[in-house]
């Protein structure tokens, strides 16, 4: 039988506690080819979170695999920051090797060239933070920009509460222009909402099962300091982004079509009824999506 294929994919990433049991999984799971991981500042700021992709990589054995610096705010406001849930460190106190490798600057032009460098639609990009980075690919190199594949990411929210403002959610809120930008691009582009990724949690038991190796005890590590109380933890928002990318099929997708709050008012960030035409998923397979986690972990 054939070996799965890999994708080959971009993550622009906010380091960050789910960010980076994301990045385990895509880098344990073997079913990514990862060009490189670029860094955003969101949960916290730059040089945290391009540190803390490099500590991942460091704990992996996979320093080969880029750092690249990306923006340190968002295009037109000022940034939120979640050191409440991710703590100073970006990572809830979890200790990861220091990087191994200096990043590389700067993110929205090394993906334009390595979009350019490869095939066009044979680079996914995987977005886990502000789309601050992606905003400025499509601005400043948006030949590049059009060879991008797909373009995942795990933003907004439609019927749930938001978790900025009332109908918020944080990587949206933090840079509304940017998600405008790219509801605009026409770029094939998939939403997984907080209406989706609050149901995706795990439980103490499924924690202690991922204790079986490098990635998934530092995994385990990093979702118990991720509990919100004593028997399930917060939700595994971005790992729903490499989940859906290898398991469609787990995810009910709608489209629907969409723009975004770009207001000074509580909501900015909100996704609302308009006229661009994207991919939401609006039902997950729980059971589904947390036995490939963990099988990915392994
Ligand atoms: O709203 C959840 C998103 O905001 C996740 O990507 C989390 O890492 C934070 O960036
Ligand atoms: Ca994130």
């Amino acid at each position: 039988m054939s070996a799965p294929s890999t994708r080959r994919v971009i993550i622009d990433t906010d380091p960050g506690l789910d960010d980076a049991v994301a990045i385990l999984f895509a880098l344990n799971s073997r079913r990514f080819d990862v060009l490189g991981l670029t860094s955003v500042a969101g949960n916290i700021g730059i040089n945290i979170t391009t540190k803390n992709a490099g500590r991942l990589l460091a704990l992996l054995d996979r320093e080969s695999i880029p750092v690249i610096t990306g923006a340190a705010a968002p295009l037109a406001r000022k940034g939120i920051e979640e050191a409440g849930i991710h703590g100073n460190d970006g990572l809830g106190g979890v200790v990861l090797p220091e990087p191994l490798a200096k990043p590389h600057g700067y993110a929205p032009f090394w993906m334009a060239e390595q979009l350019r460098a490869n095939h066009a639609g044979s680079v996914d990009i995987l977005a886990l933070g502000p789309l601050t980075n992606i905003a400025l690919l499509l601005r400043d190199h948006a030949d590049a920009a059009r060879r991008i594949g797909s373009l995942i990411v795990m933003g907004g929210v439609v019927h749930d509460k938001g978790n900025v403002g009332p109908h918020s959610e944080f990587n949206f809120a933090c840079d509304p222009e940017a998600v405008d930008a790219v509801l605009r691009s026409g770029l094939d582009v998939t939403l997984i909402p907080l209406d989706v990724t609050r149901k995706v949690r795990a439980s103490v038991e499924f924690v202690q099962a991922l204790r079986t190796g490098i990635a998934g005890n530092a995994a385990a590590d990093l979702i118990s300091a991720y509990f919100q109380d004593g028997h399930e933890s917060r939700p595994l928002h971005d790992p729903c982004v490499m989940l859906l990318a290898l398991a469609p099929e787990l995810f009910g997708i709608e489209t629907r079509n969409v723009s975004v709050d770009l207001s000074d008012g509580p909501d900015a960030g909100a996704l609302v009824a308009g006229m661009a035409s994207v991919k939401i998923a609006m039902r997950v397979d729980v059971e589904g999506v947390l036995g490939l986690l963990a099988q990915g972990l392994a």
